[in-house]
């Protein structure tokens, strides 16, 4: 009875150290991230903006630009990347607010805070894959996988190679590249 109770405890040590020394997670997964699969960046929850922002693209996840991203981007949806993306006033503004609410400054998630580390806010761009982030962590990847791959095309599907974007997930483990599988670099 006694072993039991020792070996419990020190369990509990290793298990609450272990989350103590890492703080490189979102706050909700602190502490219990072990049971989870770990989120580089928080999961789109909004539904309008998953209707709204999601129709044409995937709904790209607020914290992967800084805010000054979308406010730029959120002021020009009648020119939208060659589209018009216009939305009702009120609707444009509490997506606005949305996104501004979890922009990448906003957030602990690990992905969110490099990205913020390596970005000068006031010259950001309007891009996800204008960042020199993500710039860095894609330049290996052979054009012959991306624009010569008709089930990728470019860079901004995101989930044509991380399935689990929308939600936050894109781990070196969750990549598979339509017509090539697994990345192990
Ligand atoms: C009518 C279709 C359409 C709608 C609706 C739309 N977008 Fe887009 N969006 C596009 C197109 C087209 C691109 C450029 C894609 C490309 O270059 O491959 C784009 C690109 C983007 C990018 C840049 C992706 C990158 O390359 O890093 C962001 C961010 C973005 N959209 C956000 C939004 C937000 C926020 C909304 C909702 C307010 C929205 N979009 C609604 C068509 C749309
Ligand atoms: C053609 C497939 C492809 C597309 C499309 C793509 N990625 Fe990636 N992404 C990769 C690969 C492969 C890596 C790993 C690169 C390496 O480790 O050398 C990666 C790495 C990442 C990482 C770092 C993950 C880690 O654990 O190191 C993030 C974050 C990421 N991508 C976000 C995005 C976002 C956001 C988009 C869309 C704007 C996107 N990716 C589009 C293939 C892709």
């Amino acid at each position: 009875m006694k072993t039991f109770t020792v070996s419990l405890l020190l369990v509990f040590t290793l298990l609450t150290s272990g989350c103590q020394a890492d703080d490189d997670y979102g706050e909700h997964e602190k502490g219990w991230q072990f049971l989870h699969k770990q989120r580089d960046v928080a999961a789109v929850e909004d539904p309008l903006y998953r209707e709204e922002c999601g129709s044409c693209h995937l709904a790209y996840p607020p914290g992967l630009l800084p805010g000054s991203s979308w406010k730029k981007i959120m002021t020009r949806l009648d020119n939208h990347f060659g589209d018009n993306a216009e939305l009702e006033p009120a609707v444009q503004k509490r997506l606005t607010t949305y996104l501004l609410m979890h922009s990448a400054e906003r957030s602990d998630y690990r992905r969110s805070r490099r990205i913020i580390r390596s970005t000068n806010e006031a010259n950001a761009p309007l891009r996800i894959t204008e960042l020199s982030y993500f710039k860095h962590e894609h330049n290996e990847i052979p054009p012959r996988l991306i624009k010569d791959n008709e089930k990728v095309a470019s860079l901004s599907n995101c989930n044509a190679c991380h399935p689990r974007a929308e939600q936050g997930f894109f781990s070196d483990r969750e990549i598979r590249i339509p017509g090539y599988g697994a990345w192990d670099d």
